[in-house]
């Protein structure tokens, strides 16, 4: 089992303001994050994890008033910057970043991740995103977001330059020679002369190969033809689920799509994102999880849902089934995986829902207090390691923490990936040199 923490929103919807926020320091602040990634690496975290959007979430409502107002989902930053500074105090700990095939330009997201695994020193993921989000699509130019498929046909076609950008320069063309002064062998060093439905890209990448040689490759859409790209690259998947049924579905879907793709569905784990607050007794944790209860207005959940799915759930009908709703969210090219895609799967897709039952999933959805694993360490590590086997024992988890950063982050790292590793339920700690020797322990 491997351990990530997503530290995406680790400042958001109230989370700067809960007991154990840094007073005087606030988010950006680089120290928050050098802290809680000191404290992972302690524990032998294998991944640092960052989402991204860059949209301020204006669904809900036409507006983006709820979510300025309540700090949903945003301020966000590219956290590049920020995952070099913690890596220059740290040694053996992954970072992952998050950047969009549907807005970004190959040549540069190439560039630059190349670079940033030469200043982690061989420690990069890159989670590419097909962005189903209105607001981050109007930051560049597009009006109506493009649509689902063909936003993954764009993202098959953006990982084939960057993979062929990588390539373009291999470690073995590198002869730096101090005696003869020959830097590198021309020979190895080629175009790669790409031209296609939405890139043209000469190359070669201009930048010296990087430690891993290319980031460790991270998809996280759980659509069929998300999954189904994620197949053509993939090294590890970040994955939802919803529940267990919804993540053995997911599992036999990306086992499927890898063995369609000629790949070895053994070597590509699943990271389910999982909130969880530990506490020192089971009375602490729920203390705790009462602190995230309270802080909901219900004009921030719909902010939230909205931005999420991609769809203003503010213009529901007073009653409806879950059919007639992923209807509307495809037609409006929203995400139909995510929250709606596992309330289908809990409650079937005939199902109906009145305006204020929806409301209510969403309200347990945005607080995440549906699907919190909350209790001691002890608790939660019977859950995981039960949902681990279940689930076909390959990848693990991508923490999150609704309490502030970093004490939440804190309490996973000193309580319960300590006991994780006391069952020898993990992967060695960092056998490694690189993240993806790591990753395959
Ligand atoms: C676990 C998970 C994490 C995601 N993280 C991001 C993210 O950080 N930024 C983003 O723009 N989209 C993110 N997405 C959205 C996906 O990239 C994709 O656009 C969305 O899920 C719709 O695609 P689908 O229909 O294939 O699920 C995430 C999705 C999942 C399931």
């Amino acid at each position: 089992m491997h351990t990530a923490f997503d530290l995406s929103f680790a400042h958001t919807e109230g989370r700067w303001a809960r007991p154990g926020s840094w007073v005087g320091a606030p988010f950006p602040d680089v120290r928050i994050y050098q802290e809680i990634a000191r404290t992972a690496e302690r524990a032998g975290v294998d991944l640092l994890f960052f989402g991204d959007g860059s949209g301020i979430p204006d669904t809900w409502r036409g507006s983006m008033d709820a979510a300025v107002e309540w700090g949903i989902q945003w301020p966000r930053h590219d956290m590049g910057p920020v995952v070099a500074s913690m890596a220059a105090v740290t040694e053996h700990i992954g970072f992952g970043l998050t950047y969009s095939s549907t807005f970004a330009h190959p040549f540069t997201v190439a560039r630059l991740l190349n670079s940033l695994d030469h200043v982690t020193g061989g420690r990069l993921a890159f989670n590419v995103v097909a962005s189903a989000r209105g607001a981050d699509a109007a930051n560049y130019g597009f009006a109506e977001r493009m649509d689902h498929d063909e936003r993954y046909d764009r993202m098959s076609e953006f990982m084939a330059v960057c993979r062929a950008l990588w390539a373009s320069v291999p470690a073995e063309a590198i002869v730096a020679d101090r005696s003869t002064g020959r830097y590198a062998d021309a020979a190895l060093v080629h175009p790669i002369d790409h031209v296609g439905t939405h890139f043209r890209v000469k190359g070669p990448l201009a930048s010296a190969p990087s430690p891993q040689g290319w980031p460790v490759l991270v998809q996280a859409g759980n659509s069929p033809k998300g999954i189904a790209t994620s197949a053509e690259f993939v090294e590890l998947v970040f994955g939802f689920g919803g529940s267990v049924a919804g993540q053995q579905r997911h599992r036999a879907a990306l086992d499927a799509a890898l063995l369609g793709a000629g790949r070895d569905p053994s070597a590509v784990g699943i990271l389910w994102a999982t909130q969880a607050i530990v506490g020192r007794s089971a009375r602490e944790a729920a203390e705790r999880r009462d602190e995230v209860a309270a802080f909901w207005h219900p004009e921030a959940v719909g902010a939230f849902l909205s931005h999420n799915v991609g769809f203003d759930f503010s213009t529901l009908p007073e009653r409806f089934t879950l059919d007639e709703l992923v209807a509307e969210i495809t037609r409006v090219n929203g995400a139909q995986g995510g929250f709606v895609g596992a309330l289908v799967g809990e409650l079937g897709g005939s199902a109906s829902l009145t305006r204020d039952e929806l409301f209510e999933h969403g309200w347990r959805h945005a607080t995440g207090l549906d699907h919190t694993l909350c209790g001691t360490a002890s608790e939660v590590a019977d859950a995981l390691e039960e949902n681990f086997a279940a689930t076909g024992s390959r990848g693990g988890y991508m923490f999150a923490s609704p309490l502030a950063a970093p004490s939440g982050y804190g309490d996973l790292s000193e309580l319960l990936v300590p006991e994780l590793r006391r069952r020898g339920a993990l992967a060695p700690r960092y056998a490694g040199r690189t993240l993806r020797e790591n990753l395959s322990s």
